[in-house]
């Protein structure tokens, strides 16, 4: 297999690196003083995803702080919910706001037309990134996974136990299925739309996954996250794919196993040895500090670093975080975790 000159493209490839790329989920935004200054700019935050001039540049302020090997396109996971006609709001101090579904009620219909014109500023921004990133830079597209964004368009926000989602999923299970179905289509399709105009990876965030049992699991994570990959795969055949199913535990061997992705994404509660032995070998992994140990930096931090690289020292591996940096993590923080990183 050829090298490419993008550390992370050729890991996601199955080539592992000396030196482990980096980047940080939830890069972009408020930690950096530069992202305060241009969210002030935006009328909201949806407009914000939805200007490709602010997502670009919003996009590149870590890479250009950082120098990550990843930019990770500025947007949502909620943009889908809102592109089917369920309104989204975002309330600052509240997070997002939707008009909730339930059980009974119609669902929106899936006009692909539609949703591809609502979403025509994230693939604007998608392609000017793929023009000005430097060589060795990876573009990253996103989605929710079909749970994940589920749980906002029913309990219509964030929510502590997910009750009224997992209701409907045990009492009607044929008509929830046609809710994850209808998001099944509208994600494949929006990542496929992603990757033509220059994703050269795509990670599916299901960050909810963990709180279901594994028969649940099965049905409304691994079958799901399948299913784009294998749609993925038809379209965009050499694309890498990444799963987060944040909070598995000990399903994640089947997600690896069963999901079809080429790189699993581990939060910060997977023990590394178990980690290390229990997922297929040679299958590249993502992660896995802790959020929180970030935030609280020092040499507990780079010893955990430490460990966690010499975990994975035989598959490839990206570091990142085990979920997104906090808004109050030191910029200083970051770039010691690099340097640690990079040795
Ligand atoms: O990683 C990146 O830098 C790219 C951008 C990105 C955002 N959200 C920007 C954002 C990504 C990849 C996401 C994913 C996302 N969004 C997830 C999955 C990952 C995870 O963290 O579990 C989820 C569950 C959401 C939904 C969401 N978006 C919530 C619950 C909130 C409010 C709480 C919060 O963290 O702010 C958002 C808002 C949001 N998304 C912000 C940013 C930068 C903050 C908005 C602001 O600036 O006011």
């Amino acid at each position: 297999m050829s090298q490419s000159s993008k550390p992370l493209l050729n890991t996601l490839n199955g080539e592992r690196q000396p030196t482990p790329p980096v980047w940080m989920m939830r890069q972009a935004g408020r930690h950096l003083a530069e992202y305060m200054e241009l969210r002030k700019k935006a009328k909201n935050f949806l407009n914000f995803c939805y200007s490709p001039d602010m997502a670009v540049e919003a996009t590149l302020q870590p890479v250009r702080r950082y120098g990550m090997d990843a930019a990770i396109l500025f947007c949502d996971i909620l943009v889908i919910p809102d592109a089917l006609g369920q309104a989204v709001s975002f309330v600052t101090g509240e997070g997002p706001k939707l008009e909730a579904i339930s059980d009974g009620e119609p669902l929106p219909e899936f006009d692909e037309a539609m949703l591809h014109d609502h979403l025509a500023p994230v693939y604007e921004t998608i392609s000017r990134l793929s023009e000005s990133l430097d060589d060795c830079v990876t573009l990253i597209g996103f989605a929710g996974a079909p749970w994940t964004v589920a749980t906002y368009m029913v309990e219509g926000g964030s929510s502590r136990d997910y009750a009224k989602t997992r209701s409907w999923a045990y009492q009607n299970p044929d008509g929830f299925q046609k809710l994850i179905d209808l998001l099944v289509d509208a994600t494949a399709s929006y990542l496929a739309r992603q990757i033509s105009n220059g994703a050269e990876t795509v990670q599916l965030f299901d960050s909810w996954a963990g709180i279901l049992p594994p028969d649940e699991f099965d049905r409304w994570v691994i079958k799901p996250a399948a299913e784009i990959v294998k749609r993925l795969r038809a379209s965009h055949g050499d694309v890498p794919i990444i799963g987060f199913p944040r909070g598995a535990g000990a399903q994640y061997p089947a997600f690896a196993e069963r999901s079809g992705v080429d790189c699993v994404s581990l939060d910060s509660t997977l023990p590394l040895d178990w980690a290390a032995k229990n997922l297929p070998a040679g299958m590249a992994v993502q992660g896995n500090l802790d959020n929180l140990l970030l935030l609280s930096g020092g040499d507990v931090m780079d010893q955990t670093a430490r460990d966690i690289i010499d975990a994975f020292a035989d598959r490839p591996h990206i570091f990142n975080l085990g979920h997104g940096i906090l808004p109050e993590t030191p910029v200083a923080h970051v770039e010691r975790l690099l340097a640690v990183v990079r040795g």
